[in-house]
């Protein structure tokens, strides 16, 4: 696992800006593994920005994200298809069509999670995959105790997670409890994986990937088994290293 260390969050959205880019100019036909959150939101600006200066483009990428809530439609302002319409898709070249995102509206739940898994395959499976890190240590979806043979699946959110992201609901109560997510080994089987921590908040979580053990308690911590992560970190997340 590589750590780079990064001043603050403006340093670590355009390095892995940067890392983007110049994988999606070197790729045919790259496939990208995003993520949605407060972490990436920058990420996506400055993607926006290479693009309209005509450094990048986006015609022959393909996009998986990691998750989505279950009951929310893609029209929703709080599921994650909107977040990705709005805070990248709708502002680059790509073809709505080449971008994956579960549907947690699906009727069939568990048949919606096997086609997500057949169509990553399909596309040849996930050149770089952006992730965020939960305060509990989930990637993606995947809360403590997940199996790391775990495919796309659906989960139950774990009450810490429901409060995390109730900032984004207009009240807690609104947060789904059950989300559609890649499974860890979904995760783990991208050629590149690319984890972004940003923040105080997530100090604590970061010195517990850093320094502790492999464990499905602590989900991120899997990552230490992959040959090719890269840890893209500021100082205040770096603060209780
Ligand atoms: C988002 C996702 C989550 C977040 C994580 C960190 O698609 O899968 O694992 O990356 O919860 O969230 P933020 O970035 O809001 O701190």
């Amino acid at each position: 696992m590589e750590l780079v260390t990064v001043s603050d969050y403006e340093q670590m959205s355009k390095n892995v800006c940067q890392q983007i880019v110049d994988k999606v100019n070197i790729l045919k036909t790259p496939v990208l593994g995003l993520a949605t959150g407060g972490t990436p939101e920058l990420l996506y600006e400055r993607l926006i920005d290479e693009y309209k200066s005509k450094n990048v483009s986006f015609a022959n990428t393909f996009t998986f994200n990691l998750d989505e809530y279950v009951g929310l439609s893609g029209d929703h302002p709080n599921s994650y298809r909107h977040y990705m319409n709005e805070k990248l898709l709708k502002h680059v070249d790509i073809s709505i069509h080449q971008t994956h995102i579960p549907n947690g509206m699906a009727e069939n739940l568990e048949e919606e999670c096997a086609n997500y898994e057949a169509l990553i395959e399909k596309a040849g499976g996930i050149d770089i995959q952006i992730l965020g890190l939960g305060m509990n240590g989930h990637i993606g979806f995947n809360e403590p105790g997940t199996s790391f043979h775990s495919k796309t699946h659906v989960v139950t959110l774990d009450s810490s997670t429901r409060q995390a992201n109730a900032r984004f609901f207009p009240n807690a109560a609104e947060v789904p409890h059950k989300a559609i997510t890649m499974g860890i080994n979904t995760i783990l089987s991208s050629k590149k994986i690319i984890l972004m921590v940003s923040g105080e908040k997530k100090a604590s979580a970061l010195n517990r990937l850093l320094n502790g053990e492999v464990s499905p308690e602590f989900p991120a911590s899997v990552l230490l088994e992959h040959p090719n992560v890269t840890v893209v970190a500021d100082h205040s997340a770096l603060s209780l290293l």
